[in-house]
């Protein structure tokens, strides 16, 4: 029975994930900041664990208590999209530092932390859940910084360390979900939460090490925002 471990899963995508895996019969190690008021998770029968991501205490607790274990799949899920809309105004530099935690810093923290849980599994994927909103060069306009750039942070943390997870034999994909319908992106959003986990969960089950560092959409597709060779080179 393959594992999954999964952050921010007491709601939204992270809930759908546990609860789809554990209906596949995976073990499922789904995390949460408050596991005693994760009545949603508990009611899946699912091992509920305490991490809060931005916390590097929490991190290497976490390591020690999966010590030993074997983690087939890690979904860095966990993410804050923040209040700014229009403009910087409303965005306070605490909130866009510890989105800067959460979204871009735990996926590379918590990856390190279990590489050794992932690197013994037999077929090792590990993942950061991306966002269209991450590629910056699609905007005519400013704001909504907080959550675009650390979502471009959170790609570009994830092709160096697809780097060093091919070195362990892990496939590390950055993923598109689409806008669905969660407490972050609201009920205009035009996917369900259970069609995109259906989705990803094929991303996920078809990926092999040539997706590694890639940005994949929902639909499987290769999103392209990264640039492949030098443009002068030798700089
Ligand atoms: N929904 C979309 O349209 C969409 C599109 C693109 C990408 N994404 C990405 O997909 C992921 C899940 O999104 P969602 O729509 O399910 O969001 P959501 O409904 O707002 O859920 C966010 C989850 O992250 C958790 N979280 C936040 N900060 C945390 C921390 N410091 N430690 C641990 N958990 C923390 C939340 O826990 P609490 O309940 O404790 O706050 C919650 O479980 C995010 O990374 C998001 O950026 C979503």
């Amino acid at each position: 029975m393959p594992t999954v471990f999964i952050t921010g899963a007491n709601r939204g995508l992270g809930l759908e994930f546990a609860k789809q895996y554990a209906a596949d019969n995976w073990s499922v190690i789904a995390t949460c900041r408050n596991p005693s008021k994760a009545d949603a998770l508990h009611s899946l029968g699912v091992e509920v664990q305490k991490l809060d991501v931005s916390d590097p205490a929490a991190i290497e607790a976490i390591k020690g208590e999966m010590e030993g274990r074997v983690i087939d799949l890690l979904i860095n899920n966990a993410g804050v999209h923040g209040k700014d809309a229009e403009s910087l105004f409303p965005v306070e530099p605490e909130d866009w530092i510890q989105a800067f935690k959460i979204n871009a810093m735990a996926p590379v923290y918590l990856t390190y932390a279990l590489m050794d849980n992932l690197a013994v599994a037999e077929k090792p994927i590990a993942l950061t859940m991306g966002s269209q909103a991450g590629i910056l060069s699609l905007y005519k306009k400013g704001g909504l910084y907080l959550y675009r750039t650390t979502k471009a942070a959170a790609h570009a943390a994830g092709v160096l360390l697809a780097n060093d997870c091919k070195e362990k034999g892990i496939i590390y994909l950055v993923v598109r979900p689409g806008r669905t319908k969660t407490d972050m992106a609201g009920d205009d959003a035009p996917f369900e939460v259970d069609d995109t986990i259906k989705c990803l969960r094929q991303v996920i089950s078809n990926a092999t090490m040539d997706l590694a560092g890639k940005f994949v959409d929902r639909s499987g597709e290769i999103l392209p925002w990264l640039m492949e060779k030098n443009a002068n080179p030798g700089h």
